[in-house]
């Protein structure tokens, strides 16, 4: 959730470490600070409640030059955000620790440090960190060790990076449950929560394993695993193009990445299909073996993914014939489940490092599922390298908090997915023939979708005033309709919840009333006259209805409905276009509402605690 940012260099990094986290507060953003080693010997920290850019005011006004420092920006945990709270916390004024994660048992070991007469200044698990280190110095005069020690007594799941003015050229990280990206440069060297952060100084990193540790000084990086025992970790270099962390001619990058659609699903599905066939050695090489004799499928996933695996779950049963069942990770990994014969486990995460998502997959490892697959969007996530087999969206990075590309490219890669089960399961060559060509047909339909743009904006204007909304759909458009109602309260705060429209009368129907505004999604399916009889019910009881629809739909605007037409889609590609128009009106009735689109309060990106 928060995020981490080092450097050991000969430069002053103060600039590299405020750029770092500029690209990092997609992963928190209630308060951020740094520590640099000044050449005084000492150490100088400062922290800001608020965004990056209030630190960034505060250095500029007390410049703390320093060639070797550590920074972080907050998504808070323990303790409200303010200044005491926020990180690099210190013990005493030589050692100071940035930290992201939650430490489970740090309530009885701050009771013993305050026994052994440590003083504590914030309500946070990772001031107990820092002192556990300094009492562990005090032993070892060595901090490499010190963290070895104060580690070792630590439960729960961390990144850490340390520094201490005795040791001034260098900085100790490790990692267990929260990832740590290494950056190498030339003469100097890097810390990273996410390589994002670090792209303006390197393209080469090395990922940290679980119970890894590293020495991370300015002409070496030297790595121990979780034994004690020296590891290289491969360099491999990053493979997004550099401007994708910066918005462009966008007012907002959640804009930028709904613009992007049409183009990254076309990047999933490229190489991965013919004109009629998918190929599932692209899915990787084991594809084959592993989906032969698959006779359930078992999705995790949280928030947004979890959505994309509903719809998959349509798609699996409908064109596979196999059973599938999904869950919120959450909920999976507390729970005793019956695994039945020859299931395949499939986590859906585009961080590939949701806590939830990670321990449900490493709990299925040990639980007798047949393989273990990920659709993910991070190639260096936890997530891909703990998975057999893996399909990866081509999504780029997402830097809006808001998922929307990361969406669409999950379901494209999902039904790539489910062709190659069906394939196995009696899916005839025309069949999939048919659905490959809905497939090249999704870029230019994303895009004719992206055309509504303008009359979504005029229409969000009739949302700006509410305070509720009801969002419907049937079979596999439900799940799109949970989407959109996602999107509208993440981003506008609008208390927005979603039916499947045939439950209506069974309760929700209750609360329409002319201050509702409802929103459907209608394609022309097998579903359309039921939903709208649905549609009726609401329009009786004075709600204002926002369809969209295509035109074999043969719905037309009239007082109190309003249709937004979009060309006619396959069926089963409908959710994934249908989708977009959704974003763009919780994008829009965000911007009129004048909340943060891109960083919206409360939430963090990258959900890496449970
Ligand atoms: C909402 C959103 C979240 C994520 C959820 C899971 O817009 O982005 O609901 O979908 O936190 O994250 P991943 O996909 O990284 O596992």
């Amino acid at each position: 959730m928060c995020g981490i940012v080092g450097a050991v260099s000969e430069r002053d990094v103060q600039g590299i470490l405020l750029e770092g986290l500029h690209r990092l507060e997609y992963r928190g953003y209630d308060s951020a600070g740094m520590a640099v080693m000044g050449s005084d010997g000492q150490v100088n920290r400062v922290r800001e409640v608020g965004k990056v850019a209030a630190l960034a005011d505060a250095v500029a006004t007390t410049p703390s030059r320093g060639i070797v420092g550590i920074a972080h920006t907050r998504w808070a945990t323990h303790g409200e955000p303010s200044q005491a709270n926020a990180h690099p916390h210190m013990s005493g004024q030589r050692l100071a620790v940035v930290h992201n994660g939650i430490i489970e048992n740090y309530i009885e070991l701050r009771d013993s440090l305050r026994a052994d007469g440590f003083e504590f200044t914030s309500q946070t698990d990772t001031e107990v960190v820092a002192h556990l280190i300094e009492q562990q110095f005090r032993l070892t005069a060595d901090l490499y060790k010190a963290v070895q020690a104060a580690t070792s007594k630590l439960r729960g799941a961390y990144a850490l990076a340390v520094l201490h003015a005795d040791e001034p050229d260098h900085v100790v990280v490790c990692r267990e449950g929260s990832p740590l990206v290494i950056g190498v440069g030339i003469g100097e060297n890097f810390i990273a929560s996410d390589q994002l952060a670090l792209l303006p100084v390197t393209d080469r990193f090395m990922f940290l394993e679980e119970g890894d540790m590293a020495d991370v000084r300015r002409d070496s990086v030297k790595i121990r695993d979780r034994d004690n025992a020296p590891v290289e970790r491969p360099i491999s270099r990053f493979e997004h193009s550099m401007d994708s962390a910066d918005k462009g001619e966008y007012r907002h990058f959640m804009l930028k990445e709904i613009y992007e659609q049409a183009r990254v699903i076309k990047a999933t599905t490229e190489g991965r299909i013919t004109k009629t066939r998918v190929l599932e050695q692209a899915l990787g090489t084991d594809a084959g073996k592993l989906l032969e004799n698959v006779r359930h499928v078992q999705i995790i996933a949280c928030g947004t993914s979890y959505h994309a695996g509903m719809v998959a779950r349509y798609w699996i049963e409908e064109l596979a014939g196999v059973p599938c069942s999904v869950e919120v990770a959450s909920e999976f990994r507390y729970r005793k489940h019956v695994i039945q014969a020859d299931t395949l486990f499939l986590c859906i995460s585009q961080s590939g490092e949701t806590a939830d998502t990670l321990a449900a997959l490493r709990q299925a490892k040990k639980a007798g599922f047949r393989a273990a697959m990920a659709i993910c969007n991070v190639p260096s996530s936890s997530l891909v390298r703990e998975s057999d087999l893996v399909i990866m969206t081509q999504a780029g990075p997402e830097i809006g908090v808001a998922s929307t590309k990361a969406f669409t490219t999950q379901l494209t890669a999902l039904l790539l997915f489910t062709i190659a089960l069906a394939k196995h399961n009696g899916l005839s060559d025309a069949k999939e023939a048919e659905l490959v060509e809905a497939l090249h047909a999704l870029p230019s339909q994303v895009a004719a979708a992206l055309d509504l743009d303008d009359a979504i904006e005029e229409l969000s204007a009739a949302f700006v005033d509410k305070h509720h909304s009801l969002f419907l759909g049937r079979g596999s458009l439900f799940p799109v309709a949970l989407e959109g109602a996602l999107k509208l309260k993440e981003i506008s705060y609008i208390h927005a919840e979603a039916y499947p429209a045939g439950e209506l009368k069974h309760g929700p129907l209750a609360l329409v009333d002319s201050d509702m505004p409802v929103v459907t999604v209608a394609p022309n399916n097998d579903m359309l006259e039921k939903l709208k009889s649905n549609l009726q019910e609401v329009r009786a009881r004075g709600g204002e209805l926002f369809i969209f629809a295509d035109g074999e739909s043969r719905m037309t605007s009239e007082e109190g409905i309003h249709v937004m037409q979009i060309p006619a889609v396959h069926p089963i590609t409908a959710p994934i276009v249908y989708t977009v128009p959704l974003q763009l009106l919780a994008y829009h009735v965000a911007v009129l509402k004048g909340t943060d689109v891109d960083q919206p309060r409360n939430l963090a990106k990258s959900v890496t605690v449970e």
